[in-house]
């Protein structure tokens, strides 16, 4: 079975694609598997990467080389029998290059069109989960023409979430363009910040003394979604990180997975009971994580922060990790996502 895996992309988490790509590579199984690696450069070049890299400088994430032979996208269709597209963010998990291979009609790994689009965009997202029923903390969506045209009232509307809040684009991923604001003052420039990855933008409040918990999702064989163990980030917050950010996330290693969190049974329970009512709310396929906060102020201290139609999968993510916990090791993960795939 010829599986070609695309990594890196146009998106800021390039590196990241790239990291978990190694993996993932690593612990297919070759004796069943032939192994197409494909990357994609940060400019959006396709090229035939091998994924080695043994020369990064410590602190830095991998990355598609631009000098490698090109790599014709048609032969997808021509010459693979399935598609691990590790891509995060936009361009690649945002709907678009499954629409490129339903298209093209080649089974690949993980959500479709709607479920990947509606991930990707955190204001969707919201929509879909208030729908489900799902507890969420207070928001505003901050569209291109309200922040050109009604600067004033926009603002107005984002000051009623009360400090602090987090500003982030609407459509970026592993805390890219995001800001902790703590002060109104530095509002406008966490905004300005956040535009440079999307135009739209939204605003969360940011509820106190918060724990971070997360939960993986997988459809068994049967394709039924299953949840897996919950687990917490623990963010070391004497060294500068005020909350999980994107040093924190891959850079200096100083965030933990503590699994199983440390929780009751019942916020347990009602925990990975929501991830699998967020999965299916956004018509999630594959593989999901879902996360979540746990605060002093609603629904009993647990809000839905937002779904991952990719997460991070290195041996070392929370995605991966979990599943150990809850005995599926990292290569028979990765075998039962093709299996699945390939249906
Ligand atoms: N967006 C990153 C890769 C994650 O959710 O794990
Ligand atoms: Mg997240």
């Amino acid at each position: 079975v010829r599986v070609a895996v695309v990594f890196g992309g146009r998106s800021s988490e390039h590196g990241v694609s790239c990291s978990t790509a190694r993996e993932v590579m690593a612990v297919i199984d070759s004796s069943r598997y032939e192994v197409l690696p494909v990357g994609i450069t940060p400019t959006g070049h396709w090229v035939e990467e091998t994924g080695v890299w043994d020369d990064l400088p410590s602190g830095t994430l991998p990355y598609v080389r631009d000098d490698r032979p090109d790599f014709s996208w048609d032969r997808l269709q021509h010459e693979v029998d399935v598609v691990f597209p590790l891509l995060h963010g936009p361009w690649g998990e945002d709907g678009t290059i499954q629409g490129m291979l339903e298209m093209a009609g080649v089974p690949y790994v993980g959500a479709g069109v709607l479920a990947s689009a509606v991930a990707m965009d955190k204001p969707f997202t919201k929509t879909v989960f208030s729908a489900a029923g799902l507890p969420q903390l207070p928001y505003v969506t901050i569209q291109p023409w309200e922040w050109d045209a009604k600067r004033e009232r926009t603002v107005a509307r984002v000051h009623a979430l009360g400090l602090p809040v987090f500003v982030k684009p609407a459509r970026a991923g592993s805390s890219s363009g995001v800001t902790m604001v703590s002060d109104w003052g530095h509002l406008e420039d966490a905004v300005e910040g956040a535009r440079k990855l999307d135009p739209k933008v939204i605003v969360e409040a940011a509820a106190r003394h918060k724990r971070e918990v997360e939960c993986a999702v997988i459809q068994d064989l049967g394709g039924m979604p299953i949840a897996s163990e919950v687990g917490e980030i623990v963010v070391d917050d004497s060294i500068g990180h005020t909350y999980y950010d994107f040093e924190a996330k891959y850079l200096d290693g100083t965030s933990q997975n503590v699994i199983p969190a440390e929780i009751s049974t019942t916020q347990r329970d009602r925990i990975r009971a929501y991830a699998l009512q967020a999965f299916d709310a956004i018509g999630g396929e594959g593989l999901a994580r879902v996360d979540f906060f746990l605060t002093d102020s609603v629904d009993g201290g647990l809000v839905i922060n937002e779904i991952n139609t990719m997460p991070g999968f290195t041996p070392y993510s929370m995605f991966p990790k979990a599943w150990e916990a809850s005995g599926i090791a990292y290569p028979e993960l990765v075998e039962r996502l093709l299996a699945l795939a390939l249906g």
